[in-house]
């Protein structure tokens, strides 16, 4: 299998190939690529791990070598929040970038399974799908923003205010991945109970987790270390299912069958050909029906954003 990482000198994908230059199964190979000339050195440096990866690197304007053969693409190439910025502020430079490395996969690895990262995912994920339905090659199945960040620090606040074990607890978390859209259904985390205060305080830790990480970095960027880890979790996921491992379960970004919002945040099932099925969102209590019902709007705006950029 070839996983390819597109922004891979970054924090984020510095981080990335770290771990996944330790975890992809034996006679895999890691594709780096980014702008920054630095890259092929980042491989170099990599390669001196012993584990049986294959880490090649490519700097430059193209990133077409870097992605010949990819069976995954996972794309955090971009630029980062600072303090007082929120995800929609990186639209203006984020959206084109997205657009021209989508370009770029649609031509070289159309069948690959792709992986956003950059921000704003709400949008970004829509521009890829628009730039791929283009190009002739959308499949549904095989495009996800990477919402497993707001996954491991669900997981990590719950078991942090109920005195869990962090590993035993996986929360559900739904909608888009910005502020009032992300949504983790506390109510489902079997064996744990809140209180009405203890779940609206944190729903909104959750949801400002991002922020809290880029005001404490005070200037110096936004998660890069805990969303190399949650990357790194979805593309083992991605690279798993495409190795035939059954009843591999995931929340990602996907385009929905369309009850809430074209793209949504949801559980899915994956297997060899991306998602094998969009999983059924279960009961929600009425504090979570609300809050879906109010994020709908901002979701489906960011979504539109998204879409109009690639069709006016
Ligand atoms: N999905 C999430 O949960 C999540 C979480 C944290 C951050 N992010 C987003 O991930 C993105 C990357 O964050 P980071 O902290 O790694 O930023 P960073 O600035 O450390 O790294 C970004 C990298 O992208 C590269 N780059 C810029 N333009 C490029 C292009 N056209 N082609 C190839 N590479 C290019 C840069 O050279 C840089 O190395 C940001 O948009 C950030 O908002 C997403």
């Amino acid at each position: 299998m070839k996983l390819a990482i597109l922004g891979a000198a970054g924090g984020i994908g510095q981080a990335l190939a770290l771990l996944l230059k330790n975890q992809l199964p034996s006679g895999s190979e890691l594709s780096l690529y980014d702008i920054a000339p630095v890259t092929p050195g980042v491989a170099k440096d990599l390669s001196h791990i012993p584990t049986d990866v294959k880490v090649i690197g490519f700097a430059g304007e193209d990133p077409t070598p870097a992605l010949d053969g990819a069976d995954v693409v996972l794309i955090s190439a971009g630029v980062a929040r600072k303090p007082g910025m929120d995800r929609s502020d990186l639209f203006n430079i984020n959206a084109g970038i997205v657009r021209n490395l989508i370009e770029k996969v649609a031509h070289s690895c159309p069948k690959a399974l792709i992986g956003i990262i950059t921000n704003p995912v709400n949008t970004t994920v829509p521009i890829a799908a628009e730039v791929l339905k283009k190009a002739g090659v959308y499949d549904r199945n095989r495009l996800f923003g990477v919402t497993t960040l707001d996954i491991i620090r669900s997981n990590t606040f719950v078991a942090e205010l109920k005195g869990k074990k962090p590993q035993e607890i996986e929360v559900t978390v739904i909608g888009g991945h910005s502020g009032v859209t992300i949504l983790p259904l506390l109510s489902q985390i079997p064996t744990v109970n809140f209180t009405e205060q203890e779940a609206e305080e944190l729903t909104k830790r959750i949801q400002n987790a991002g922020t809290e990480v880029v005001e404490a970095k005070a200037g110096g960027g936004s998660a890069t270390l805990s969303m190399g880890q949650a990357a790194a979790r979805f593309g083992l996921s991605l690279i798993q299912a495409l190795n035939g491992k059954e009843n591999i379960i995931e929340c990602a970004y996907v385009e929905s069958d369309g009850e809430y919002a074209r793209f949504f945040a949801q559980p899915i099932r994956l297997g060899k050909n991306g998602i094998e099925e969009r999983l059924p969102i279960n009961i929600m209590n009425t504090h979570e029906k609300n809050k879906l019902e109010n994020m709908l709007e901002t979701l489906n705006k960011d979504i539109k954003l998204g879409e109009d950029f690639i069709n006016k």
